[in-house]
């Protein structure tokens, strides 16, 4: 089975690295979340399915509701990533599908498009897989990158996962086919 760390004990506590703050999506974080997926919807919607169901504050505020609802179901993890120097919420890192009996998690992840390219992706990932095993007790986390989106491979490599192959044609998205380079990184890997 797995361990998971309530909200409240992480709203407390929050998970940080060097400059950025990891802290569970509360459903008070839906309007934050708008303005940041709707200001970066062209980026998004190229390599995420879900970005069109953001349609309106509403229903962004529904997606942060239901997060916590995983979050206390232990089905899924997702984290707000803060910047400590101004405390704006540039994105999202989180597990998703966790499987307790198989202690096995899908890592996800996205920045607004202001907070690319300066490392903060790789950081807060990092400290996401950090947590899963070393808190949550997971011993496979499996990560998917459609085998185009080059700056999410890179991340991926960044952190040292292992290519196990490509499922084809795995998502419909943005009007196409998306091929995904398929990643796993277990506990005991070095
Ligand atoms: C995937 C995604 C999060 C990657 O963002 P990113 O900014 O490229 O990744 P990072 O935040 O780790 O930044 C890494 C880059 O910052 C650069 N950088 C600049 N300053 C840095 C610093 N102080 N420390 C570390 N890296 C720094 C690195 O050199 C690197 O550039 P490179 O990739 O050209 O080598 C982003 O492209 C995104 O949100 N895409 C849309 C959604 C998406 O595709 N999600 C993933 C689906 S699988």
């Amino acid at each position: 089975m797995l361990t998971i760390p309530t909200r409240g004990d992480l709203h407390k506590r929050p998970v940080e690295t060097d400059r950025l703050a990891l802290v569970p999506v509360d459903a008070s974080d839906g309007h934050e979340l708008w303005f940041a997926v709707n200001g970066s919807r062209a980026t998004l919607q190229r390599w995420l399915p879900w970005v069109q169901y953001h349609t309106d504050p509403v229903s962004s505020g529904r997606f942060a509701e239901a997060c916590a609802t995983d979050w206390d179901q232990g089905r899924a993890v997702r984290f707000v990533i803060r910047e400590k120097s101004s405390g704006s919420l540039i994105g999202i890192v989180g597990l998703e599908q966790c499987v307790h009996m198989h202690r096995s998690a899908e890592l996800g992840y996205w920045l607004r498009n202001e907070a690319h390219r300066r490392g903060y992706m790789t950081e807060a990932a990092r400290c996401c897989v950090d947590f899963a095993f070393r808190r949550m007790g997971v011993h496979r986390v499996r990560v998917a990158a459609a085998t185009d989106n080059h700056p999410s491979l890179k991340v991926i490599g960044r952190l040292g996962f292992r290519f196990e192959g490509v499922a084809r044609q795995a998502e419909w998205c943005d009007g196409r086919w998306l091929d995904h380079a398929v990643f796993g990184l277990l506990a005991t890997d070095a």
